[in-house]
């Protein structure tokens, strides 16, 4: 680790994390999270209002955890990088004032940035230089996109995107349908695991007709439903429904349509990387089958660990870290909350 290379803290608030991160060049010194998932279990889906009253309470005291795990003190610190959007508006302007606060006090530079580009850069803190151009899959219970990078800090492309529901959104309405708790993707995973991919439920935009106009694009609602009613049907009959091969078969359903599409991506293409991010990426099911899927198709994949895939302040830190070190421009300080960023603006407020 050189001295030389930027200090970086970034704040992520676009959901229910409070993340802060500390990366010096691509190597992560910190990456203390915060969460309010708990707050929002008895819910079933993140409230925004209370997302945005655990961001401010839990601001300060993970912005000291981060620093006091990375051993260094604010005045150490290069520049702030904060998640400008997407995300949830409450939420997202609490992390950007706290960053524009930080910013003023320290005479720090500022970068706010776009959360999806974030998930792709996360992957240097583990992999090493983010191979370029590469296809990103990113898969999250807010977002489900694909997504071409040429350059993480100046040049993304979308290919696709969720039409209706994304991924981890699905995963966890399933889960409430088959009477699993919240956030219902890791206990789909586990459940899984104990059954048999024995019901063929129907892959979302995937027929002749839907690829010409939906070539990259994603539908998980149809699958939903279709999981739903097959289980009213089963319950009709007074039948035990078989939860774990509901789930299995569910989530065959869902990895095959992300890793099939992902790798028609890099095929058309011409792109030989497919770096995979966001909470659905720890799913056990669409890390094997990618990795099948892309062993065979010659192409490079990686996924970052777990703890980096959903979200968190290193990926923020890791991104703006870039930035700083490609010499983009920082952003002024009345850079905005954007909680519809478009993906193609990896940085918000730079004039
Ligand atoms: O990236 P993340 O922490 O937050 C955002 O939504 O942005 O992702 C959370 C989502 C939830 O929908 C959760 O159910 C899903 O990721 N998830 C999983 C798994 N672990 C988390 N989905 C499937 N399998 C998993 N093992
Ligand atoms: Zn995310």
């Amino acid at each position: 680790m050189s001295p030389d290379q930027p200090l970086v803290l970034g704040i992520e608030t676009s959901c229910d994390e409070t993340g802060i991160g500390i990366v010096r060049g691509t190597t992560l010194l910190a990456d203390a999270v915060a969460s309010s998932v708990d707050e929002h279990a008895r819910f079933g889906g993140v409230v925004p209002e209370v997302a945005s009253r655990a961001h401010l309470e839990a601001m300060v005291p993970t912005i000291h955890r981060a620093c006091a795990d990375a051993g260094i003190a604010l005045r150490d610190v290069d520049a702030v990088a904060v998640t400008a959007g997407p995300g949830l508006a409450g939420a997202l302007l609490v992390g950007v004032a706290a960053a524009k606060a930080l910013a003023l006090a320290l005479e720090l530079p500022i970068y706010g940035v776009n959360h999806l580009a974030a998930h792709v850069a996360v992957d240097q803190l583990q992999h090493g230089p983010l191979p370029e151009p590469t296809v990103a899959l990113l898969v999250s219970g807010g977002h489900s996109s694909l997504l071409l990078v040429r350059d993480v800090t100046c040049d993304v492309t979308p290919l696709g995107a969720t039409i209706d529901d994304a991924a981890g959104e699905a995963f966890d309405k399933v889960a409430r349908v088959l009477g699993l708790p919240f956030p219902g993707g890791p206990y789909i995973d586990r459940s899984a695991a104990d059954g048999e991919v024995v019901i063929d439920f129907p892959r979302g935009l995937s027929s002749t007709r839907d690829l010409q106009r939906h070539r990259f694009d994603f539908s998980f609602s149809g699958l939903k439903t279709a999981v739903a009613r097959w289980v009213e049907a089963r319950e009709a009959t007074g039948e035990p429904v078989p939860v774990a091969d509901v789930a299995a078969s569910f989530q065959e359903a869902v990895v095959d349509v992300l890793t099939r599409k992902a790798l028609d991506a890099c095929a058309e293409s011409g792109v030989e990387h497919l770096v995979v991010g966001g909470g659905v990426a720890a799913n056990s099911r669409l890390r094997e089958m990618a990795q099948e899927r892309c062993d065979s198709a010659g192409v490079e994949l990686r996924v970052p660990r777990p703890a980096l895939c959903t979200d968190n302040g290193a990926m923020v830190a890791a991104l703006g870290a870039e930035l700083v070190s490609r010499g983009r421009v920082p952003g002024l300080l009345d850079l905005p909350a954007d909680s519809s960023m478009p993906v193609t603006d990896v940085t918000a407020g730079v004039r």
